[in-house]
């Protein structure tokens, strides 16, 4: 599977996605999570340092040719994924998409079209569950990026202007290919705030699949620098993550499995 995670800035993309990520990998799925955010951080929520993943080199727009179906890998893509891959807490493996490295250097179409070559290549490798966090814009869609993706999650926060950016999202993915839509509810302070979030996919017909709570310890453990995962395991909001990946992915328990000792630690 791969699965895009998108929705307006601030709404809870990269949290979901590493923490889905995890979970995914400790019920047994290879996950490569991917960072196509061009203000990278999904490192931070995985618990990789900052200094660590700068090891790792961006994969260089030369990969890549463009064809009449789009953008292909000049290489394999396990090489690909061994030299521009770096593996955190639970086995997952992390690639990041790239970012600007000086002021007026101009667009990153390239890192896009890498992105979107490397998904075009992971639909070989079929067992491979793929988290792609994305940026808050819709340009992933108008771009292509996520054009390869066979899911696309909406995080909705209950506003009205965050649930007009996932509509106008969705709007966007019934134009590819993306076979499956669905919003996440996220932050619900109330019963109140998920109904708002279920009346506004009702009538628009946005598929909601599930809601996750605000919870202060999201932010404790931002603070902390520490994964959600690790902070709180235990907690409401990580228990709803959980029973979404099992909705996303059936073969996934809707409890999460305790780390596995065999793969790596947090760094
Ligand atoms: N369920 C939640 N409860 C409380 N706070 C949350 C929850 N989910 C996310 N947050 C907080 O919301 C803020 C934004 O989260 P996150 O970085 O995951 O969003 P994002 O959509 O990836 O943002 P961006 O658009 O900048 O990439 C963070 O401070 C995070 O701790
Ligand atoms: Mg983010």
């Amino acid at each position: 599977m791969k699965l895009a995670v998108a929705g307006k800035g601030g709404a809870g993309k990269t949290t979901f996605s590493a923490t889905a990520a995890r979970l995914f990998a400790r019920a047994g799925h290879p996950v490569l999570a991917i960072d196509a955010d061009t203000n990278p951080n999904l490192h931070a929520a995985l618990g990789i340092s900052t200094t660590d993943v700068q090891k790792v080199p961006f994969p260089p727009t030369t990969l890549v040719s463009r064809g009449f179906n789009g953008p292909a890998l000049n290489e394999p893509i396990d090489d690909v994924l061994d030299r521009h891959t770096i593996t955190a807490a639970d086995g997952v493996r992390l690639l990041r998409m790239g970012m600007p490295e000086h002021a007026d250097e101009g667009c990153l179409c390239s890192a896009h079209a890498v992105v979107s070559a490397l998904l075009s290549d992971l639909d070989n490798k079929v067992d491979t569950i793929t988290m792609l966090d994305m940026e808050a814009s819709p340009e992933h869609l108008s771009r292509g990026t996520a054009r390869e993706a066979n899911t696309l999650l909406l995080v909705a926060e209950p506003y009205f202007r965050s649930l007009e950016a996932a509509k106008l999202q969705a709007k966007l993915a019934a134009e590819t290919n993306i076979g499956r839509v669905v919003v996440l509810a996220n932050k619900c302070r109330s019963a109140g705030d998920f109904d708002a979030i279920a009346e506004f996919c009702g009538n628009h017909e946005l598929d909601l699949i599930g809601k996750v709570p605000w919870g202060d310890e999201v932010l404790d453990a931002d603070a902390a620098t520490t994964p959600l995962l690790d902070f709180a395991p235990d907690s409401p909001v990580v228990d709803a993550i959980q029973t979404i990946c099992s909705a996303l992915v059936p073969s996934t328990p809707d409890t999460a499995p305790p780390s596995n000792p065999d793969v790596k630690k947090a760094p």
